[in-house]
């Protein structure tokens, strides 16, 4: 299913045609798929070239990984992301490797990475559906993550599948209009909340 962003301005289209579906076919990624999506998420910009992020991934090919990982999401994810054939997590050093200082942009660079792993997917046909909803502590737990590390989310990724595969509430958000707030609210310029001069009246 298509649901481009209608935009005000031109964008690339994988920016505009990238969406967070829930209805995910049970259709496996491709081996060479998966490994391009996090080849692109590899070289991702970071600070100090330090590459904080970590991945743990979970495909259907092992049901029992999959299970743990899918026992790790919120009960409300788990609803929808038991379909998808691949389930990741996405976690991140919190300080410099060269001198052990706290990392301040580390959570910004694993959000470039996944940003990269995305627009990646999206150019292979697949969907990414990234959860702040997952059980934090239990994936401590279950896969023994070092004291230095955060986890941060949990990505569904894997091919559209049926709408109708949804129960009806996840259905009706499915179709729902793609919202965003207006330029006008995002970008200032000379002091904090004064939208810059080049943005229209109208937010565009
Ligand atoms: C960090 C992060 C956490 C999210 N957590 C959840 C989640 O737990 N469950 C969910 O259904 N969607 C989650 N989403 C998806 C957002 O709701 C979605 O990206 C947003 O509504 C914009 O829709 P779009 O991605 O289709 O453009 C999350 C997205 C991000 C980036």
């Amino acid at each position: 299913m298509k649901r481009t962003a209608q935009t005000h301005h031109p964008i690339h289209t994988l920016l505009k045609d990238r969406w967070s579906p829930r209805a995910f076919s049970d259709k496996p990624v491709e081996p060479e798929k998966l490994l391009a999506v996090l080849e692109a998420a590899r070289w991702a910009a970071s600070a100090m070239n330090e590459q904080p992020w970590r991945f743990i991934i979970a495909t259907k090919k092992n049901p029992a990984e999959f299970e743990q990982a899918l026992s790790c999401l919120n009960e409300g994810n788990q609803r929808w992301a038991k379909d998808a054939p691949v389930l990741i997590f996405t976690i991140v050093k919190k300080t410099f490797t060269r001198n052990d200082r706290p990392n301040r942009a580390a959570l910004h660079d694993l959000g470039l990475a996944v940003a990269n792993l995305t627009l990646q997917a999206t150019e292979l046909g697949l969907h990414v559906h990234e959860m702040g909803g997952i059980q934090i502590d239990k994936i401590r737990e279950t896969y023994q993550i070092p004291e230095d590390y955060e986890v941060v989310t949990g990505i569904a990724l894997g091919y559209y599948g049926d709408i109708e595969q949804l129960p009806e509430d996840l259905q009706e958000r499915e179709k729902g209009p793609r919202q965003r707030k207006p330029l006008s609210e995002l970008i200032f310029t000379g002091t904090w909340a004064k939208p810059a001069s080049f943005v229209k009246n109208n937010g565009t």
